[in-house]
């Protein structure tokens, strides 16, 4: 039975430079079943990060159809309504790990988790020993290497139980040994807890890892044979 966690129909996205229109998503339709791992490969330019931005309700579509996130109806909501959705139902890991410099990787989760207005209760520490990091708990980003930060990040977006993870070319500056760890890390958190996964990726193998591979063009996923 079809579970869908992502529904996607009609989107367009257009940046406006002066005269000059492009027409950057012609038309997504996307559907994700909840619990699924899908990967989003594709040419530099083509508008995968725009696309993540939009199921992300980071940017608004210029015209959709549909799009659907965990069943809120996300095209009728108010700013402060996609806020809300995408604090409580979506989390992000980014190619620059996007945390926060000043405070320890604990402090970052703990600020995610209050942003969600969810209770602390010792959960920072709990996701960071799940990635591996319980020794790290203190220690700010400055002092973690590429891969720990970006472990950090996945642990930041999984601490509030999202429904969905979004990472956009999380493998994208670490090296092969880390390259592994992060995939794995997704693996297992999609395995464990059925969580759904939406991966840019550049990375052939990276992509691999995933139940279901999309391939995005000028705007627009092609379709699956
Ligand atoms: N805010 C913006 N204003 C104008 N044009 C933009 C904006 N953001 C992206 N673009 C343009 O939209 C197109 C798609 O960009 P996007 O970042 O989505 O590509 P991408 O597939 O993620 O590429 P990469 O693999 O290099 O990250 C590019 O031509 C880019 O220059
Ligand atoms: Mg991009």
């Amino acid at each position: 039975m079809s579970d869908a966690i992502l529904t996607a129909r009609g989107i367009c996205k257009d940046y406006r430079d002066g005269d000059r229109v492009a027409h950057v998503l012609r038309g997504i339709d996307l559907t994700v079943e909840r619990g699924e791992f899908v990967a989003v490969m594709g040419p530099s330019g083509c508008g995968k990060t725009t696309l993540l931005n939009v199921l992300g309700l980071m940017a608004r579509p210029t015209s959709a159809d549909v799009l659907l996130v965990d069943g809120a109806d996300c095209l009728s909501l108010s700013d402060r309504g996609r806020t809300t959705v995408r604090r409580e139902r979506i989390g992000f890991v980014f190619q620059r790990f996007n945390l926060l410099r000043t405070i320890s990787a604990r402090g970052n989760i703990d600020l995610a988790l209050q942003l969600r207005g969810a209770a602390l209760d010792g959960q920072a520490a709990r996701v960071l020993r799940e990635v591996g990091l319980e020794e790290c708990v203190h220690r700010k980003p400055g002092h973690l290497s590429m891969g720990e930060q970006q472990r950090v990040a996945i642990a930041r977006a999984v601490a509030c139980r999202p429904a969905i993870v979004l990472a956009d070319e999380p493998t994208g500056n670490l090296d092969s040994a880390n390259t592994q760890l992060v995939i794995d890390l997704f693996r297992r958190f999609h395995d464990a807890y059925g969580l759904t996964v939406i991966m840019i990726t550049h990375d052939a193998g990276c992509a691999s890892a995933a139940d279901r591979i999309l391939h995005m063009k000028d705007g627009m996923l092609e379709p699956v044979e």
